[in-house]
């Protein structure tokens, strides 16, 4: 399963991924957290990152490329894989394409959760997320606030706001989603890959409708890898019922046994017969062969 998830800034990409990878068993590989351990951790990437984050422009091509093919070349990768915020521009998609046709794992659906903007900003500057990285659960105080302030429901670890989440960068992201990321809408829509779905509501009604486009679209792809499970059982048993051709290579073996036998069995037999009929004594084959190789020499 390799999806993309498509849409604005606060549509709810990293929300519902979460779901999906529950759900799947599939990682997420979002660029922006990725990005954001780079910052936390100080790198030199993280550094080149961070002016480009929090002014909301995009971070460039070739940082965010080499960031996804060392990400999509690890091994929990090979069963499947949620894009979250990657691709971000053309360039970007076709060199997803390119890096997916190498490892023969095409993409299989674009799915863009589609979303008003008037109410993208009050998602995004209401949003908190646990800091623990290895839960990440998200908040918004105006929807979905903790029952805690400040303090993550599932692991009571600290909730932080992110520091792209204010008035004026998420105008800034939400103007470079218009004009750089928006367009990939009609270029996964000319690969046959797009599929909506309304990204208002509740979370879980929006999950049950994710998970419905997504059962759906991998539907051909599962009676495919049925059909290829069936006729490789059909073809097992085949290989199995070789043995009954196995008389065959028996058969095969038998005449050169046969041929190789017939030569020395036209003087052996001469020499076994008389061998066991007259001197059954203890050591009659030297005797036998003795006598009889004269008698055949005789013959012609
Ligand atoms: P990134 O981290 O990718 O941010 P984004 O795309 O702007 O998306 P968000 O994470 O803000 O929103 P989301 O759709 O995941 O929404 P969420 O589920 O959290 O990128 C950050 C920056 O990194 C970029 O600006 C850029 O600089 C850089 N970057 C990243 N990828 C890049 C790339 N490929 N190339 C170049 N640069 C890159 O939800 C938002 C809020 O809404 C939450 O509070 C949530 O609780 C709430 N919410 C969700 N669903 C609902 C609902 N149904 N009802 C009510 N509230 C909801």
């Amino acid at each position: 399963m390799r999806i993309v998830l498509l849409g604005a800034p606060g549509s709810g990409k990293g929300t519902q991924s979460k779901l999906l990878i529950e759900k799947y068993k599939i990682p997420q590989i979002s660029t922006g957290d990725l990005l954001r351990a780079a910052v936390a951790a100080g790198s030199d990437l993280g550094r080149k990152a961070k002016a480009a984050m929090d002014a909301g422009q995009l971070v460039s091509d070739d940082v965010v490329l080499g960031m996804i093919q060392e990400r999509l070349s690890k091994p929990d990768a090979r069963a499947g894989f949620i894009l979250d915020g990657f691709p971000r521009n053309i360039p970007q998609a076709q060199a997803l394409d390119a890096m997916l046709a190498r490892l023969s794992q095409p993409l299989q659906l674009a799915l863009l959760v589609d979303v008003d903007t008037e109410v993208l900003t009050t998602r995004l500057t209401g949003r908190r997320t646990c800091a623990n990285a290895a839960c990440g659960a998200i908040y918004n105080i105006y929807f979905t606030a903790p029952k805690s302030p400040g303090k993550c429901d599932k692991c009571g670890s600290n909730l932080a706001h992110r520091s792209d989440d204010n008035e004026n960068t998420v105008r800034s992201r939400l103007q470079v989603y218009e004009q750089q990321t928006a367009p990939l809408v009609s270029y996964y829509k000319a690969q046959g890959k797009l599929r909506t779905v309304r990204g208002t509501g509740s979370v879980n009604e929006i999950f049950k409708n994710v998970t419905d486009i997504i059962e759906v679209q991998m539907r051909p792809l599962a009676a495919a890898m049925s059909a290829a499970q069936a006729a490789a059982a059909k073809n097992a048993p085949a290989k199995t019922a070789k043995p009954a051709k196995k008389p065959a290579p028996a058969k095969a073996a038998a005449k050169p046994a046969a041929k190789a036998a017939a030569k020395p069995v036209a003087k052996k037999p001469a020499a076994k017969k008389p061998a066991a009929k007259k001197k059954p004594a203890p050591k009659p084959k030297k005797k036998a062969v003795k006598k009889a190789a004269p008698k055949k020499a005789k013959k012609p």
